[in-house]
């Protein structure tokens, strides 16, 4: 069940945390795995840790935002593994130097770089793969976003949740149109993740756990895990749906 044997999978922001556990899962599931990040460091440190452990995957670093690296890179890598993209996880969504404001602090040139990332950023991935998957009568968009879409939150995070927000509608809708053409689009919400251990101090990572009914952070592999339901022929019956993958939080 949930094999990937045969396809092709692009998770973009795959170089760390989130991202580098659901490009290893794909992987382990079969996948042939394009791991992209901003940085080719660490899209390389992935992919080599997927071959490393019998996985197939190539590291292509390129911008999501940049609809014309995104065309580039995304041909190159389809032309070395032999096959159109399958499935597509738009992971990437934490905005490089991201800082948490109120909204009322922030300029309106600081608006702008989580709501590109997030909804031009899944834009471009999905215009470049959607062809391919709708001629093939068969693929899988993933969008990673988070609780913060449809909770109001003051935690200074106003603009990459209008980012994601904005997202989530856009893929309800590409589930609408696509459905016809065995193409499914569903919303992975995720909740406090594991990496946030590395940006918080212990006193408020603890506050967070104390609100989640698991008492635990997320984990990258059971993101990836579900990714792997999500992209696979089981998951056929399902589109245009937003799971809130948080360890049961009620505040998202
Ligand atoms: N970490 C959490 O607690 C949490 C909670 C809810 C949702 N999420 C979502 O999960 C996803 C992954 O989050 P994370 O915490 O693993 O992020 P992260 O910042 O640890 O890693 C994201 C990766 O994306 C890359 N990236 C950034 N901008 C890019 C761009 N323009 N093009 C290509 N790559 C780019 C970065 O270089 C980085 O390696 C995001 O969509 C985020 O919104 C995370």
């Amino acid at each position: 069940m949930f094999s990937l044997e045969g396809r092709v999978a692009l998770v973009t922001g795959a170089g760390q945390s989130v991202g580098a556990g659901i490009a290893t899962v794909l992987a382990r599931q079969g996948a042939a795995v394009i791991v992209n990040d901003l940085f080719a460091d660490r899209a390389e440190k992935v992919a080599a840790a997927i071959e490393e452990e019998g996985g197939r995957a190539i590291a292509s670093a390129f911008d999501v935002t940049d609809y014309d690296a995104v065309v580039e890179h995304v041909r190159a890598a389809e032309t070395l593994f032999g096959r159109h993209v399958d499935v597509l996880v738009n992971n990437a969504g934490i905005a490089e130097g991201r800082f948490n404001l109120p909204f009322r602090q922030l300029t309106p040139e600081q608006w702008r770089a989580p709501i590109d990332l997030n909804i031009f950023g899944a834009f471009n991935c999905v215009q470049v793969v959607l062809e391919g998957m709708c001629d093939a009568g068969w693929g899988r968009v993933v969008q990673i976003s988070s609780g913060s879409a449809r909770t109001g939150q003051n935690i200074g995070v106003s603009m990459y949740a209008t980012g994601k927000s904005g997202v989530e509608g856009f893929i309800r809708h590409l589930a609408a149109e696509t459905g016809q053409f065995g193409v499914t689009a569903n919303i992975l919400a995720l909740g406090h993740q594991k990496n946030l251990e590395e940006k918080m101090p212990e006193e408020m990572i603890n506050d967070i756990i104390a609100t989640i009914p698991i008492r635990r952070l997320g984990d990258a592999i059971e993101v990836g895990a579900a990714c792997a339901y999500l992209a696979s022929d089981e998951s056929g019956g399902m589109t245009g749906q937003t799971i809130d993958f948080n360890g049961g939080s009620q505040t998202r």
